[in-house]
């Protein structure tokens, strides 16, 4: 976002000199978007620069720098950007049509697809966006076990809906976020992240715990401490976890 903080570093006034461009629009975005930016992960001080175009490691802003790209669209562009393959199969894609409102084939292969390549997924749902994934999830879990609370561990990350905002970036006491309902936060049980005897304590403490849900590939910065919690947890619950869900609700 623009900042009109002082400051004699010269990294930031070499970053200024090369990105006038890439200024001026910052300035007429923070009258038109929040904080000025369209995602919270662009919130860079001065400001973010504003890409024109990006082929395979690479990307180029609106002043014409040039840059190799470690962000790779959140981590989605495992293919670099610009793929030749991907950009044939849009492009032939789009040129069928953008909405049927309909059933599509490509909806049966591709949740084919992702059965393969999760094994434990019986069947698939496709949403938007990973928070109305999660959203889902946990109103599932809750259906199914009849129970209320949510066990989640500070810092990792699982959208902005009102179940997941707490703990993951501030209120680390478990306090409602604003504008959260604090009823809403009071469902979650925070823990701190990797901590397998607190979980277990956790669900041996309380009746009412619907689902669990932690970030087993680690997009939130402790990638392989948190697989590592994942898998160690399964095999310890193996023997004794088949029955202790719940079990669906009668109605
Ligand atoms: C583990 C995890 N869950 C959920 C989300 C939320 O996804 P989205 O940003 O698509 O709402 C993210 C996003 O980074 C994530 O890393």
């Amino acid at each position: 976002m623009p900042d009109d903080s002082l400051t004699n570093s010269k990294v930031v006034a070499a970053y200024r000199e090369r990105t006038r461009r890439s200024e001026r629009l910052a300035a007429e975005a923070i009258d038109i978007l929040p904080s000025g930016i369209a995602h919270d992960a662009r919130y860079v001080k001065p400001y973010g620069i504003y890409v024109e175009r990006a082929k395979g490691p690479r990307k180029w802003d609106v002043d014409g720098n040039e840059y190799v790209d470690y962000f790779g669209g959140h981590g989605a562009l495992l293919l670099g950007h610009n793929n030749p393959k991907v950009v044939a199969a849009m492009h032939e894609t789009l040129d069928r049509g953008t909405h049927f409102g309909s059933n599509h084939v490509g909806e049966v292969r591709w949740g084919e697809v992702v059965r393969r390549l999760i094994p434990s997924a019986e069947r698939v749902r496709f949403t938007s966006s990973g928070t109305e994934a999660t959203l889902m999830a946990v109103r599932l879990a809750r259906a199914f076990t009849g129970k209320t609370k949510l066990v989640r561990f500070l810092t990792n990350f699982h959208g902005w809906h009102d179940h997941m905002t707490a703990g993951h970036a501030s209120h680390f006491d478990g306090s409602a976020t604003a504008g959260v309902i604090a009823e809403i936060a009071a469902h979650t049980i925070l823990l701190p992240p990797g901590d397998t005897a607190a979980m277990r304590a956790a669900l041996a403490g309380d009746d009412d715990i619907a689902a669990v849900i932690l970030e087993p590939t680690g997009a939130s910065n402790f990638g392989e401490s948190c697989r590592r919690f994942a898998l160690q947890h399964r095999c310890q619950d193996r023997s004794h976890s088949s029955n202790d869900g719940g079990g669906p609700r009668s109605e």
